[in-house]
């Protein structure tokens, strides 16, 4: 090969590996996508290993959720529900539901109850029973008096789990945990 023949094929060559580094580059941006995507699957992993850290304070995040969502107008401090302003509120202490579903009714509510819906996108992008607003009407769930984040809906379900749900008969301890040692309310119980 002479030098006549050889530089054509060279600059080719060279364009060639020019276009190669670019793709190999443009490449290169995937890999570094996958990582962001792995990382956001390790970020529950770490969310959880931090609630196992602060376990007690995500509860008490919880029951000031409980608080301030007003579950307590409804369904009392226990959750042992009854006659409250939004009709007869079903007991919390007695509910067969798991984590997920009570997940699901606290940020949709109960259509044609009134248990109310505390998303702030229930029916709308938010899925519901795979209901919308329009097809429920009338029986759209009412307005909390407070809606709540994704986290905060979280929260409260996971303390009903742990604090509520299940826990038999009501106790002056369970009182004293909600309401604070020596609160008036808890003189009734045992
Ligand atoms: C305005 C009154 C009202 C408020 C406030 C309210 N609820 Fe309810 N809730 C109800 C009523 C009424 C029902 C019963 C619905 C039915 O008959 O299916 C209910 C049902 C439920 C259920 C279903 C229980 C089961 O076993 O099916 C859960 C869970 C629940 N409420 C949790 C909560 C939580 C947690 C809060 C606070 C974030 C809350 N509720 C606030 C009135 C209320």
């Amino acid at each position: 090969m002479n030098f006549r023949t050889f530089l054509p094929s060279f600059v080719a060559v060279l364009l060639a590996c020019g276009m190669l580094s670019v793709l190999w580059f443009g490449g290169k941006l995937e890999p570094s996508a996958s990582t962001a995507a792995e990382l956001s699957e390790t970020a529950p992993a770490a969310g959880e290993a931090l609630a196992e850290g602060g376990a007690s304070s995500d509860l008490d995040r919880g029951k000031q959720v409980y608080k301030k969502a007003n579950c307590v107008g409804c369904h009392k401090w226990h959750g042992g529900g009854g006659g409250g302003y939004g009709g007869a509120a079903l007991s919390l202490r007695e509910t067969i539901l798991t984590e997920e579903y009570l997940v699901e009714v606290v940020a949709c509510g109960r259509p044609g109850t009134g248990m109310p819906a505390f998303h702030r996108k229930a029916y709308k992008g938010y899925d519901c029973y795979g209901m919308t607003a329009a097809e429920l009407g009338e029986d759209k769930p009412p307005k909390p008096a407070k809606r709540l984040s994704d986290a905060d809906i979280a929260r409260v379900a996971a303390y009903v789990i742990a604090k509520i749900k299940e826990k038999g008969d009501i106790t002056k301890a369970q009182c004293a945990d909600f309401w604070g040692e020596g609160a008036r309310e808890c003189k009734r119980f045992k």
